[in-house]
Order: structure tokens, then C-alpha cells, then sequence
């Protein structure tokens, strides 16, 4: 054993991780890095086929796994399946992870109603409620970690994505609240703001995606944020800087510099 791997800190090892949106893209690298023999992963996804091909993946590193096939479009449904992924083991770790992004249609002011509606669900309902349910449970026992999953577009006034941004904004503010009232209870929670991952989602917009990350680098970055009970990991960490940066800029001036911005998607594989 080397000298280095004698003095690791072992990463934080969970005995059962819920992963939301484990059936492709950040959420498929995140049950990948976390499967080993000796854990169980609990995957949620709607799309069957491809939740159980993330979960055959998983299953060759050594890991016993459970898919549950459901849209977070019903939030009674979500908890309810927690509950019982809970009472049937435990949950030390729930990665809150599933998430919609659009962009407003060319020529439209504003994004469709329903996409909005989407958005206020899956993005910020939905985990918010997981959370929350989560953390009680792991709070009584003292043990376990959240992560849930917002973005660097939280970080600005996005005109062309205000369901989006302000989604994750929220999501990220809950998140920061729910890691300071759960610290002294011994449950870790990390907000995750990512810049552009390789994923399905960043593949649909028609432009650049600048210091793009592949998902199994940014799973490992969130499990080394998870492990130490970081409350943010904001990543490529420029994104921080620009952050900081937008606060000196005056708003109007801001607001004028983003309605410039030419943001177009494609349309949806499914
Ligand atoms: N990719 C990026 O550049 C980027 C940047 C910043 C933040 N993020 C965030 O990272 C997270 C993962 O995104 P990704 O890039 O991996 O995107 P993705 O490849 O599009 O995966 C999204 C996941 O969310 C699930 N999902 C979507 N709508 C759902 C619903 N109504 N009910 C249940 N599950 C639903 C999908 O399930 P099905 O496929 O089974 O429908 C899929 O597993 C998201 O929260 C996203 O906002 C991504």
C-alpha cells in the first residue's frame, strides 16, 4: 500500500443510494461511480429500458440494484415510493438528481406554460420534497447524505430560460437552508452547480458548451463534494468567479448584455 493510499481518507461508503434520474446521462455515471459489491442502489427513472441498462451496468461492478420506474410529475407518488425504498432499507445516501431543462421557442417571449409548469415540478418540487422526507429519516439516525443537483444558470437573470434558472435557484437556496439546519444532526447536504456536462441535455442546445465535463469526471467530483459534507461545489469552478463577477455588474446593464445572447435547443430524442 502506498504511502498516499495508507493516509486516504476513505470516501464516505454507502449501504443504500437512491439515485432520481438514474436512467441516463449524470444520473447513469452517479450509480456507476457509486456501485460496488457490498452496496444497493434504488434507481428512479421513467424510461424503462434504459433505467435497466444502467442497472445491469451496475449490478457487473458488484452492486445489488432495485429499479423504480415513475414520473416525479406526481409528488404524493415520489414520497410515498421513498417511503417504502426507506422502510425496505434504509436510505444513507439520495442524490437528487432528475431534471428538465428548455429553452424559450424562437421568436416567443417567454416559455410554453406547460414547460414552466414542468420545470416548477421536476426541478424544484420534486427534490425539495425528497429532501425533505430524506433528511427526517436520516436525521433520527444520525447518518447520511443528500445531494441535489441545480446549476451554474441559477447564478443569472437567463430571459431565455426564466423557468430554468429560477427553478434551480430556488432549488439551490433550499439547499443551503436544509445544510444548516441538518449539520448539527450529523446529515451532510450538498448543493451540486454544474456548468455544461455531456449529457443528453447540454447535447440538445445549438451553440458551444465551453469547458464541457464528461459525467463520470463530474460523478466523481460530487462523491469527493458528498464525502466531505461540502454544503456547495460549484464546478468548473470559473463558473464561481463569473458568479461573483455578475454581482459588480449593474443589473440593467447585466440583463441588456443577456438578452444579447443567442441560446437555441433542438428538439427532444426520446
Ligand atoms: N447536462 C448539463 O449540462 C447540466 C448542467 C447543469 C446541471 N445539470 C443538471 O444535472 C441533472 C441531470 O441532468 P442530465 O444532464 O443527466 O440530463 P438528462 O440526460 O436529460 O437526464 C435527466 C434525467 O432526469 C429524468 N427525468 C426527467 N424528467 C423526469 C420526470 N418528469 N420524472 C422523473 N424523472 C425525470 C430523466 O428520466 P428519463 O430519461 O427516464 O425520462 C433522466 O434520467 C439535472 O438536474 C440537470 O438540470 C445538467
Amino acid at each position: 500500500m502506498s504511502r498516499s493510499e495508507r493516509f486516504a481518507k476513505p470516501e464516505f461508503a454507502p449501504d443504500h443510494t437512491l439515485i432520481t434520474g438514474a436512467s441516463g446521462g449524470l444520473g447513469r455515471a452517479l450509480a456507476l461511480h457509486y456501485a460496488r459489491k457490498g452496496t444497493h442502489l434504488t434507481l428512479w427513472g421513467r424510461n424503462a429500458e434504459r433505467l435497466e441498462s444502467v442497472a445491469v451496468a451496475c449490478r457487473e461492478k458488484g452492486a445489488t440494484v432495485s429499479c423504480r420506474v415513475l414520473a416525479l410529475n406526481d409528488l404524493d407518488a415520489g414520497i410515498a415510493q421513498f417511503r417504502k425504498d426507506e422502510r425496505g432499507r434504509p436510505v444513507d445516501l439520495a442524490i437528487l438528481n432528475a431534471g428538465v431543462s428548455d429553452i424559450r421557442p424562437e421568436g416567443a417571449l417567454t416559455e410554453s406554460v406547460d414547460a414552466v409548469k414542468e420545470a416548477a415540478l421536476i426541478n424544484y418540487a420534486a427534490p425539495v420534497t425528497l429532501a425533505t422526507e430524506a433528511a427526517s429519516h436520516m436525521a433520527a439516525r444520525r447518518r447520511g447524505r443528500i445531494a441535489l443537483i441545480g446549476s451554474v444558470a441559477a447564478h443569472h437573470d437567463l430571459p431565455f430560460a426564466s423557468a430554468y434558472s429560477s427553478s434551480k435557484a430556488g432549488l439551490s437556496r433550499f439547499a443551503t437552508c436544509l445544510h444548516a439546519a441538518m449539520a448539527p444532526h450529523g446529515v451532510g447536504v450538498t448543493l451540486v452547480e454544474p456548468g455544461y456536462i455531456d449529457t443528453a441535455m447540454s447535447q440538445r442546445l445549438d451553440g458551444a458548451r465551453p469547458l464541457l465535463v464528461s459525467p463520470t469526471k463530474a460523478a466523481s467530483l460530487i462523491a469527493a463534494a458528498v464525502d466531505r459534507k461540502r454544503a456547495v461545489l460549484v464546478f468548473p469552478s470559473v463558473f464561481l468567479v463569473l458568479k461573483l463577477v455578475s454581482h459588480l455588474v449593474p443589473r440593467a446593464l447585466a440583463h441588456r448584455l443577456l438578452r444579447m445572447a443567442k441560446v437555441k435547443q433542438n428538439a427532444k430524442d426520446v
